[in-house]
């Protein structure tokens, strides 16, 4: 027979150790493994998918900054020094009347004197088959041609992912822009152990 003070020393035991294996079982790599299209094969884990950009001239994407030399404003260039803020929505095909699945909010600063160059900071928020959080990207954008954009880090369930995203033009002409915007992460084995923010 187990004396009360003894059972309830093991319940608190229990609770304890139940509460730490949760603390160090819920993190991300171990949820996104579960149920992700991508792969683990003991060199780390990787996870690609593809979305489409839609950016409208004038609703969601502006020139806050005219540029101060070079090319003029077209379709595809801006002057250089233009400051470019957008806000697009993520569709999961190309037409833009599909699913919505994500947001992608940034900037590009035109870096050429042709107008075709800048560089450009994204933070990419998806909701996707059954991935949510952001993938946040530095790199170089040229207008007329797929870009490969450094992935630096992400939040929820992309926290410590890397890798690229490559954006390539789909539709140029007219109001609206579509990008192909293929996502190729990469989580190295040590971000198994790393630690996740909890929610603030
Ligand atoms: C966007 O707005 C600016 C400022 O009002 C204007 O000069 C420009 O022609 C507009 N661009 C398009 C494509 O409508």
């Amino acid at each position: 027979m187990v004396s009360n003070s003894a059972k309830s020393l093991l319940l608190c035991l229990m609770i304890s150790v139940l509460h730490q294996h949760l603390q160090f079982q819920l993190p991300h790599v171990v949820a996104i493994k579960t149920k992700s299209e991508g792969k683990d094969d003991g060199r780390g884990k990787t996870l690609s998918f593809t979305l489409y950009q839609q950016e409208t001239i004038n609703k969601t994407g502006y020139i806050v900054v005219d540029g101060v030399a070079g090319a003029g404003v077209s379709q595809t260039t801006t002057p250089f020094g233009t400051v470019y803020v957008f806000r697009d929505d993520l569709t999961v095909h190309a037409d833009k009347a599909s699913r919505v699945a994500g947001v992608a909010e940034g900037t590009s600063i035109t870096t050429s004197l042709d107008g075709l160059q800048s560089m450009s900071l994204a933070k990419i928020t998806i909701h996707h088959k059954g991935h949510r959080g952001s993938v946040s990207v530095l790199g170089g954008t040229y207008n007329t041609k797929p870009s490969d954009y450094p992935v630096v880090g992400g939040t929820g369930d992309f926290a410590y992912a890397l890798g690229y995203v490559r954006s390539s033009p789909v539709n140029l002409i007219g109001q609206t822009v579509t990008y192909k915007m293929e996502l190729h992460l990469y989580w190295p084995p040590y971000a198994h152990d790393a630690p996740v923010p909890k929610k603030p």
